[in-house]
């Protein structure tokens, strides 16, 4: 192996940070960083904002579902999706700019992939980081404290800080589960979960002295028997995606 896939192999959510403010060197490192990461065909469909002012931090990790660890961190970045300055060139060069699922598609992946090269490039730096999804829970709020434009949305946050906690690592399905060669294997991921479920029942156990009795699927269960922010549609059509 080598450092960065040790580096990799690491890698824990943070959720609780020391009050130190992330230096201007170290936020230029990270935003670099996130710069680099591949993009639809260079279409760099995203707009990361910088929340370093504490009233909209404040804001935000209550917008977030009181998660305090939005406001209590070193740098809070929003990764948003932006096909606003897609339309600009377009138009700029007098073509009608023509939108739809797919680049809805693209504009979410590129934030994702230039998030996840931010995340690296901080936990590189010994800070600890933690995505935020929370921010979806009120994201028409979140636009507007931003000041977002039409054809830009929020996709999460991540919130960078110097960790004052030592989190355990969670561990991942096994990885005959995800990994399938040349064809899907449905039955090898079945086994892999059923594995899991077990682990992750003894994992849950021992970290709560007993106390917790559930398992994976049990949680994946939970989650999934309602929708999930069902309000992300109109929120989004409302923002002038369009879905199609
Ligand atoms: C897109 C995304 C959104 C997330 N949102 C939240 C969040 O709002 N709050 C939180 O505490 N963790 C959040 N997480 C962190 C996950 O819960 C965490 O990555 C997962 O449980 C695996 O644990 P690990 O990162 O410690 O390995 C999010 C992760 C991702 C990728």
């Amino acid at each position: 192996m080598n450092e960065v896939i040790e580096l990799l192999l690491n890698h824990r959510s943070v959720r609780r940070f020391k009050d130190i403010t992330l230096s201007e060197e170290q936020t230029e490192a990270i935003i670099s960083a996130a710069q680099a990461a591949s993009t639809s065909s260079n279409v760099q469909a995203y707009t990361i904002i910088g929340v370093t002012d504490p009233g909209k931090r404040q804001v935000l990790a209550g917008l977030a579902g009181n998660q305090s660890y939005v406001e209590h961190t070193g740098l809070f970045l929003v990764f948003c999706a932006d096909l606003s300055r897609l339309k600009e060139a377009t138009e700029q060069q007098g073509e009608t700019f023509h939108q739809n699922t797919e680049s809805f598609v693209v504009a979410t992946v590129d934030a994702a992939l230039a998030a996840q090269n931010a995340a690296i490039a901080a936990e590189s730096l010994g800070l600890g980081i933690c995505y935020i999804g929370g921010i979806r829970n009120k994201p028409q709020e979140v636009s507007e404290l931003l000041e977002l434009p039409e054809l830009v949305y929020p996709v999460f946050g991540l919130t960078i800080g110097v960790p004052d906690q030592e989190n355990a690592l969670r561990p991942r399905l096994p990885q005959h589960t995800v990994y399938h060669e040349n064809s899907y294997k449905r039955e090898q991921s079945r086994q892999g979960v059923a594995e899991y479920d077990e682990a992750m029942e003894r994992y849950y156990k021992e970290r709560t002295q007993g106390r917790t009795i559930t398992n994976w699927s049990k949680g994946i269960a939970d989650k999934y028997r309602q929708p999930g922010r069902a309000h992300l549609r109109p929120f989004l059509e409302n923002r002038g995606f369009r879905l199609e």
